[in-house]
């Protein structure tokens, strides 16, 4: 990485490893945004109509996305999309290994109810059959990733990922070889656990959750396009995030969790929940970490710690970002990014 303070930044393509790239027409239109700057990006396979949940959907979905990448870019994009699979109710150890044999690399859960497109979501984590899918997935070396959040009754929407953590705890000690991710934590309780537990437990973080407190989403009139799952917290939450992001410990690092809805399904009478941050990510970023004081600290955050805790070898290409203030736009298709209308201060290059 070269840092030339206040100018310019060059530095390793990132992985992504928590990016929603949907499927036609919003992925040809979305997927450019994360190819610019990321050499690999975890596919998120909670797509609809069609969810990823096999061998054969991880195939289909794989040349959905490279058939997207042909006409969304020049042919020689540097990009590799990192596939998963739903780990449902009814996931057995045989789909396992047949998503497995197809490419994908891990399986993510979805609670029932905590996010878009978790109607299919996983009931019980516990139940014998389940285990034995944690157990196929550790042998087959696949990533386990969850989403961290919990609906349960009389339950805050703020207090969800709180509720999970017990949860991860115990799975985290249960399969002590199974590497697991806490996808975009968001609190200080969250952040705590990832550092407890093992070397098997690591943590993705947001640009959003580095920038946002549930004040953003609903203090000052209701702001769809900061609606997210989980939903932003509270002060020491954001502190404890900022510090976990700058702080160099490998356990935590990137998952934009960039999820593009359009325009019209954000701002309706109950808009969708997901943030699209892929056109400002690495921006954005740059701008966090700087006011941190701890932009040396950045490369490692984006292209370092992930790809060593996936255990891929790390990305040869790089980026270039210039001091050069711009206007997000307001709208990028038929998805306002995060950050519309206003001024950021590094420009991709
Ligand atoms: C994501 C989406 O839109 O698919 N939404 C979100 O609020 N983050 C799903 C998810 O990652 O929870
Ligand atoms: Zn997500």
């Amino acid at each position: 990485m070269k840092i030339i303070p206040n100018e310019r930044i060059t530095m390793r393509r990132f992985d992504d490893l928590h990016c929603h790239f949907r499927l036609n027409p919003l992925l040809t239109e979305v997927l450019p945004y994360t190819t610019r700057y990321a050499s690999r990006a975890i596919a998120m396979p909670n797509t609809r109509p069609r969810a990823i949940l096999t061998g054969k959907d991880v195939i289909w979905y794989r040349n959905e996305i490279m058939k997207a990448l042909e006409v969304s870019s020049d042919s020689e994009a540097d990009f590799e999309p990192l596939m998963t699979i739903e780990i449902r109710d009814n996931t057995s150890s045989k789909m396992i290994e047949e998503a497995c044999r197809a490419g994908a690399i891990a399986g993510k859960v979805y609670p029932l109810g905590v996010t878009t497109n978790s109607d299919e979501g996983l009931k019980n984590f516990f139940k014998p059959e389940i285990l034995d899918t944690f157990w196929a997935m550790q042998d087959e070396g696949m990533l386990l990733l969850l989403h961290g959040e919990l609906d349960l009754p009389r339950t805050l929407v703020t207090k969800r990922e709180r509720a999970f953590l017990p949860i991860l705890r115990t799975l985290a000690e249960k399969f002590p070889e199974l590497k697991i991710v806490l996808e975009h934590v968001s609190s200080e309780r969250g952040i705590n656990m990832v550092e407890r537990l093992g070397d098997n437990v690591a943590a993705t973080i947001t640009a959003h959750h580095l920038c946002l407190t549930l004040n953003d989403v609903i203090g000052d009139g209701i702001r769809p396009h900061h609606g997210c799952n989980p939903m932003p917290k509270d002060f020491h939450d954001l502190d404890a995030l900022l510090r976990a992001a700058t702080s160099g410990d490998p356990k935590f690092f990137l998952g934009s969790d960039s999820a593009p809805h359009p325009k019209e399904k954000k701002e309706g009478a109950k808009g969708s929940c997901g943030v699209f941050t892929a056109p400002v990510l690495p921006e954005l970023l740059a701008e966090i970490f700087e006011k941190e004081g701890k932009l040396d600290r950045l490369e490692d955050f984006t292209s370092r710690f992930g790809a060593e805790f996936y255990g891929l070898p790390l990305n040869q290409g790089t980026i270039t970002l210039v001091k050069n203030k711009w206007i997000v736009p307001e709208q990028i298709g038929s998805v306002v990014p995060f950050r519309a209308g206003t001024e950021l201060q590094w420009r991709h290059q």
